[in-house]
């Protein structure tokens, strides 16, 4: 990360939103003000006045305020074009002439829900609007000077990049040669300072997942020396999202904090729900940093408890998912691209030109995409898979350039 580039700059290559965040490639770059931290907060930015450039906070304010309004095809963000389900706008619809009370009543249903989908309590779940509070939450109660985090490189970096703003040390432990996360040496990278490991599963930016019953066993080794945080954003993408899922570790008693969302594939990217199943305990530690559940609106509520395991619609999705991300496949191949293999509703591949020219030039073309880094290289694209009229945009535009 030891790149800087102004806000001028960054704006100028046009590549902020097309794959250029500074999230995932590690720029840094100066800011007025980060609202997440104000300086009473007692940390915030560098001695330079820079901050690290994994502020989500930054990126998505710039993208609020400069992104077009309009692209033949939206693939920077991994959301899910194909939801949110009937039941769920309609839920929206019913919610909305009450929605000036406060959302006390609707907690109770979805918490149950959940729990009994789970086979857990409500004691064990911490909801809040969208999963991104929560990681918030987990970054800054495991996290104190002198302190360092774990994650995977690359990985998501919103939790570990917000916890390097408190600890001494972000330890980036690279993906293996066939870009899954490397659980042997994040374990060998644990020490006594050590506050929190988190695992992506399976894994933004490369799409890969891991073997369940060796990541079960991690989790019970390395939870007994320190917490593990597992997001599992995408899980839902999986064939057996039961079967890799390591809530059996919590129910288990282990000190596994697991994170979901309902942004993916429900997709409620904009309605914005999301929860945290661990014991009962850390729920109420986490809850002191976070808004917690009153911080998502009684229609988003609704239409959570109106679509949670909604099978149809969870399965509608998935197929037109898969359908998009074959066709994107054929695309790759047709022009001699190879990629990562994918378990989610994204694609990591391998490009032949610097990342950021590219999403540029994609954008260019009405076509948002994300650059990436992997292995010192910036010539990676990380595309989301959209309804078929956007692969076909996508496909179209890539032509033009591969
Ligand atoms: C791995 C991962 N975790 C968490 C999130 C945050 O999602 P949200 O705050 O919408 O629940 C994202 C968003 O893209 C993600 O990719």
């Amino acid at each position: 990360m030891g790149q800087k580039i102004s806000r001028r700059q960054l704006l100028r290559t046009g590549a902020l939103l097309a794959g250029g965040l500074p999230v995932a490639n590690g720029l840094l770059g100066k800011v007025q003000a980060n609202p997440l931290y104000p300086s009473g907060y007692g940390m915030g930015s560098g001695a330079d006045g820079t901050i690290i450039s994994g502020s989500k906070v930054w990126a998505e304010r710039e993208i609020a305020l400069h992104a077009p309004a309009e692209l033949k095809a939206r693939l920077f963000a991994n959301e899910n074009p194909f939801g949110p389900s009937d039941k769920a706008k309609k839920a929206v619809l019913e919610a909305l002439p009450k929605s000036y009370q406060y959302p006390f009543m609707f907690l109770r249903d979805i918490y149950q829900k959940i729990a009994d989908h789970e086979g857990v309590t409500p004691d064990n779940i911490l909801m809040a609007a969208g999963s991104s509070p929560l990681l918030q939450a987990a970054a800054i109660c495991f996290s104190k000077p002198g302190g360092n985090i774990i994650s995977g490189d690359p990985s998501y970096e919103d939790l570990p990049s917000k916890a390097a703003r408190f600890n001494e040390k972000w330890i980036k432990v690279p993906v293996t040669a066939d870009y899954k996360l490397d659980l042997d040496a994040m374990e060998k990278a644990v020490d006594g300072n050590t506050g929190l490991v988190y695992i992506c599963n399976p894994n933004n930016p490369t799409a890969t997942v891991l073997d369940a019953e060796k990541l079960k066993a991690f989790c019970e080794r390395v939870s007994r020396r320190v917490t593990v945080f597992v997001d599992e954003a995408y899980i839902d993408y999986l064939p057996d999202p039961a079967g890799m899922t390591m809530v059996g570790a919590v129910k288990a008693g282990q000190n596994i904090i697991v994170a979901r969302t309902f942004s993916k594939l429900y997709g409620f990217a904009g309605l914005r729900v999301g929860y945290i199943i661990a014991q009962p305990d850390m729920v109420k530690k986490l809850e002191d940093y976070t808004e917690g559940p009153m911080s998502i609106s009684a229609t988003s509520l609704q239409a959570a408890i109106a679509s949670y395991q909604d099978k149809e619609y969870l399965q509608d999705a998935l197929k037109k998912t898969l359908a998009s991300r074959e066709y994107l496949y054929d695309v790759l191949k047709k022009e001699g691209y190879s990629y990562i293999a994918s378990n989610t509703n994204f694609v990591l591949f391998p490009i032949k030109m610097d990342g950021e020219h590219f999403a540029s030039e994609m954008m260019k073309r009405g076509v948002g995409v994300r650059s990436w880094t992997l292995n010192n290289s910036n010539k990676w694209c990380r595309v989301s898979i959209g309804r078929m009229d956007e692969m076909e945009a996508f496909a179209a535009a890539f032509k033009e350039l591969s």
